[in-house]
């Protein structure tokens, strides 16, 4: 196979414009999303590396009402839950955020990890086990540039409480919930995340993260 040239004067700059103009999502149009464009997306997330080639990502479409009902409560529980730990300013500028979007987006899915499959045969997992589920994140992170680049936003929801998202869908046991991703059309795009614009937390500059020993 020919090795596509990915050091084109144009492909660069416009891989940076997809990676700056990716958004958590939180505002969503009715519009439906197609099965086949979302199963396209999820094979395109099955392109992400994964410890040992394990791909212990497992993505559970969630179309129930109950089902989503149950996520949805979960999400007003822990978010007041959440406020309740801020005072004064921190809870004004926390109470006026928008957090989620599972009242309206149409696709939702809970992405979780199978922790104990044989695939990948524990090669680089002994000494950090936890490598499974950071290689679930991986292909969380390429569905999202993935959906971007196909105008579909998505918005991952964390404020939830793991045991009941995961009895809520009766998923096989030894899987850890990682991720619960709300997909759609977005109401909005942006350049700056929307935690930036609320002045809720600012972006920071390499010269912060970055050390040389
Ligand atoms: C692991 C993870 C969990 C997140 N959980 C939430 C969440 O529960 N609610 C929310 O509104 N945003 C959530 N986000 C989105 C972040 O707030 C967002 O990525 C950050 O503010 C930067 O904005 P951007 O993604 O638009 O660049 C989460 C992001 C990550 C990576």
């Amino acid at each position: 196979m020919t090795e596509p040239d990915f050091a084109a004067s144009e492909f660069f700059p416009a891989l940076v414009e997809l990676l700056r103009w990716r958004r958590d999502v939180r505002r969503f149009l009715p519009d439906a999303i197609a099965d086949e464009e979302l199963l396209d997306l999820l094979r395109v997330a099955q392109l992400a590396p994964s410890v040992g080639l394990s791909q212990p990502w497992r993505f559970v479409r969630v179309r129930g009402e109950a089902a989503r009902a149950a996520v949805r409560e979960n999400f007003a529980r822990c978010n007041a839950a959440a406020l309740a730990g801020y005072e004064g300013e921190d809870a004004a500028v926390y109470a006026g955020l928008k957090l989620s979007g599972l009242n309206d987006a149409p696709v939702q899915l809970a992405v979780f990890c199978e922790t104990n499959g044989e695939a990948g045969r524990g090669l680089g997992r002994r000494t950090m086990p936890e490598m499974a589920e950071y290689s679930v994140v991986a292909a969380v992170h390429t569905l999202w540039l993935a959906a971007r680049a196909k105008g579909i936003g998505m918005g991952w929801v964390s404020i939830l409480e793991p045991e009941g998202v995961t009895a809520a869908l009766s998923v096989p046991e030894g899987w850890r919930l990682v991720a619960y991703l709300c997909l759609g059309r977005p109401v909005e795009v942006h350049v700056d995340p929307e935690l930036d614009r609320a002045g809720w937390e600012r972006r920071t500059p390499l010269e912060d993260v970055f050390l040389e020993r």
